[in-house]
């Protein structure tokens, strides 16, 4: 099967978030099929950690760059390096994120929260895919010169109220793969996923925190468990392959069932 194969080989990739969580599982995934990685995240250690890690499970070269990703400068400089380390970059996943909920009424946020949100949530993608799809539209790579993968959220599905600067950070990374899609139409494609509730760097690492979230929102899951990282690496891993070469402007849910599906709770069998 076409996913188990080193269909990355001679193909260079970049994740933005690649310290942690499904950063993390899409860099070691991608490693595994063949790509040299450059992994961007603003934490340092937790960076170094991981693409040591990364290196010596795969012998792929993994090569760390500190940037935050909302500012403009150090994004510049960060593909400049990245492009000048790898031959190409073929597969780019802008997938850095924070999803903090510093209060729930949207009327009561104050505006330093809600520019720090937007700022790394949607404008630090936007900047890392312009940036980055200058070259790769350059690239000779047949039928397709790249492709970039965007993290959204359900959140930018059906916003939630719990979370509203984090949905609207959404909503707009599905109108920026739109548009990025049409723009960058027929040399690269670009699609987004949508995970649901996993255990990752943004609930603490905590299943418990996570739950919390859940059942504060009443959440159900139709498919009846919770998401893992592999769930959306295994979805990062589809567009990135070749099996999806005829997909652009898409947001591909991974939740679950949760967005598009959903029940009320006291429709859900425990029985099955
Ligand atoms: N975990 C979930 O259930 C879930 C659900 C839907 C969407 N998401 C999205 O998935 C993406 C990845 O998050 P995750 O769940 O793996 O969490 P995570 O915290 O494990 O990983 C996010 C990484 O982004 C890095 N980061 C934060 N701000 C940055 C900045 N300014 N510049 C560069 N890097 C920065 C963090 O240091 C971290 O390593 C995010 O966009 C998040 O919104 C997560």
């Amino acid at each position: 099967m076409v996913l188990d194969q080193k269909f990355l080989e001679g193909k260079g990739t970049l994740i933005t978030g690649g310290a942690s969580g499904f950063g993390r599982g899409i860099a070691s995934a991608y490693a595994k099929r063949g790509s040299d990685v450059v992994i961007v995240d603003i934490n340092e250690d937790l960076l170094n950690e991981t693409a040591k890690q990364i290196s010596n499970e795969t012998g792929q070269k993994i090569i760390p760059k500190v940037c935050d990703v909302s500012d403009s400068s150090q994004v510049k400089t960060m593909v400049k390096e990245a492009f000048s380390e790898l031959d190409n970059i073929y597969i780019l996943n802008t997938n850095a994120g924070i999803g903090p909920s510093f209060g729930k009424d949207i009327t009561r946020i104050k505006e330093s929260v809600f520019n720090q949100i937007i700022n790394i949530n949607l404008k630090g993608q936007w900047l890392v895919a312009k940036e980055v799809s200058r070259k790769m539209k350059r690239q000779d790579f047949e039928p397709i010169a790249g492709k970039i993968i965007c993290t959204a959220s359900i959140a930018g599905m059906v916003v939630d109220a719990g979370l509203p600067i984090y949905s609207i950070s959404k909503v707009g990374v599905i109108a920026l793969m739109q548009l990025l899609a049409r723009s960058l139409a027929p040399k690269i494609t670009c699609n987004s996923m949508s995970p649901g509730y996993h255990v990752t760097g943004i609930y603490d690492n905590r299943e418990d925190i996570m739950k919390m979230t859940m059942d504060e929102g009443h959440v159900k899951t139709p498919l009846n468990r919770i998401g893992t990282v592999e769930d959306v690496v295994n979805t990062s891993l589809f567009l990135a392959s070749p099996l999806s070469n005829f997909m652009t402007g898409h947001n591909v849910p991974c939740d679950g069932g949760i967005a598009e599906v959903g029940v009320p709770p006291y429709y859900f069998k425990s029985d099955i």
